[in-house]
């Protein structure tokens, strides 16, 4: 069967990468997440003090920066690899979700994650999910999906996830976090989020996963139906 890009963009904590990975096993395609690329270069920033203001800081941090994806068989999905380091427990801290954005917001680390990602579709059969994937990474992709969910919802349920793990966590800590991250990314000057114009919306508030999968599913099959006839 002929192999697809689809792009899954929207707001944080939307339940983008639960549908892109339940879309990659249910096609054996290969999942991207781009957000993780921008979490493990601010955990770098971190570790070695760079200034995400400074460009010339960031210019020459990015040099020492080697980021590649490794399947992990017990989550069935892959890690990030930092340098040859798996971080992808490390970038799920709050500390990390508190700079990202104005880390990914800077001109020259969103040119090296853009470019990263676009040799990763090279060989099509991805899902990728993230912010600027449909409209800047792969303007292109055959099926864009822009997800959303009502904002109290995206609460409670990143509210749930990180309270496993860091058992001090408040909802307001979560709510403020997720607002300013969606604020920084919407509003800055390269690549910021906002719905491609070709991009089907799906609103996940009250849908189920199965339900939720079993309609992007139908899209990728509505596409790839019309891409033969075309
Ligand atoms: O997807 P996730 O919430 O893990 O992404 C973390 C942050 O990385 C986002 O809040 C956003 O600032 C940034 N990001 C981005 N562009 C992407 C993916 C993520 O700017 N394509």
């Amino acid at each position: 069967m002929k192999k697809i890009i689809i792009t899954l963009d929207g707001y944080s904590s939307c339940g983008k990468s639960t549908l892109a990975k339940q879309m990659a096993r249910a096609l054996n395609y290969v999942f991207i997440d781009s957000g993780a690329m921008y979490r493990a270069i601010t955990l770098y920033f971190i570790e070695h003090a760079i200034d995400y203001t400074n460009d010339t800081a960031v210019q020459e941090a990015l040099k020492h920066i080697n980021l590649e994806f490794d399947y992990n068989e017990s989550t069935g999905t892959s890690d990030i690899l930092l340098n040859g380091r798996n971080v992808e427990n490390e970038i799920r801290e709050m500390r990390i979700s508190n700079l990202v954005s104005d880390v990914a917001a800077n001109q020259f680390v969103r040119e090296f994650g853009v470019a990263q990602q676009q040799k990763m579709g090279l060989q099509k059969g991805i899902v990728m999910d993230g912010r600027d994937i449909g409209t800047t990474v792969f303007p292109k992709a055959e099926l864009k999906i822009f997800v959303t969910a009502d904002p109290a919802i995206r609460v409670a349920r990143r509210y749930l996830e990180l309270s496993a793990k860091n058992p001090g966590i408040t909802k307001e800590e979560v709510q403020a976090n997720l607002a300013m991250r969606d604020e920084i990314d919407s509003t800055r000057e390269f690549s910021p989020l906002r719905k491609a114009d070709d991009a089907v919306v799906l609103d996940n508030s009250h849908l189920t996963r199965e339900e939720q999968l079993k309609t992007a599913l139908q899209w990728v099959n509505e596409k790839i139906n019309s891409e033969v006839v075309l």
